[in-house]
């Protein structure tokens, strides 16, 4: 990227918008932070209603949240996520960018209020705790196949108790846990991005 560049050059590829993260973060982007064409389809999905707030449940160094921000400016898009780090530099790109209905939480998303938020978007949050250490992003938490049975039956329930007409789009994500009062509307790549809304 040169000084030329413009807002609109980083989000025209992932090369470039992964730039704007620090090298050992942009080289885990393959595998562990939303694609941006991913994000904008999500992104169309969940912005059905102008100030609709929309929670990334695991939101990394926020490339989902920021992406879909960029493409839908009339939502508010949150992003929680355990990592102090991630989070850290997910504000330093959100003002570098100026996105500002893009904002990050830190905590674990079993102590947020679903209730403040109308859909939701996951990518895959607690695979980690099923793969080898050399798949994780870093060491800095503990990792185990408890801790995603805790997660998934948590975040399952709570999905479940949300009103009908929330939308959920989810990536790299099982279908079998979902619960059965979502359905599925629309699903692509090979079903890797899915799209859901809460029927009953
Ligand atoms: C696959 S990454 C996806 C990041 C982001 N959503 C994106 O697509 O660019 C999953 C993230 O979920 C976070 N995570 C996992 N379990 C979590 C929990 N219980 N509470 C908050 N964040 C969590 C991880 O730290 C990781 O950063």
């Amino acid at each position: 990227m040169t000084s030329n560049t413009t807002k609109e050059d980083f989000f025209s590829t992932n090369k470039n918008f992964d730039q704007l993260y620090p090298l050992p973060i942009s080289r885990l982007s393959n595998l562990h932070w939303t694609p941006i064409e991913i994000a904008r389809k999500a992104a169309d999905f969940l912005s059905v209603t102008p100030g609709a707030n929309i929670l990334d449940i695991g939101a990394g160094v926020g490339k989902f949240c920021l992406n879909a921000g960029y493409y839908a400016k009339d939502c508010n898009f949150f992003g929680v996520e355990q990592r102090s780090n991630l989070v850290a530099i997910a504000n330093q790109v959100q003002r570098q960018l100026g996105i500002r209905n893009a904002s990050f939480i830190h905590g674990n998303f079993t102590q947020l209020d679903f209730s403040a938020f109308d859909h939701f978007y996951f990518y895959n949050p607690f695979y980690e705790n099923l793969v080898d250490e050399s798949l994780h992003i870093d060491d800095s938490i503990a990792h185990s196949e408890s801790l995603y049975e805790y997660y998934a039956g948590y975040l399952y329930t709570l999905l479940d108790t949300r009103p009908p007409g929330t939308r959920l789009a989810t990536y790299q994500s099982s279908h079998t846990r979902i619960p059965a009062s979502y359905q599925l509307v629309s699903s692509d790549i090979d079903t890797l991005f899915s799209c859901w809304i809460k029927n009953t």
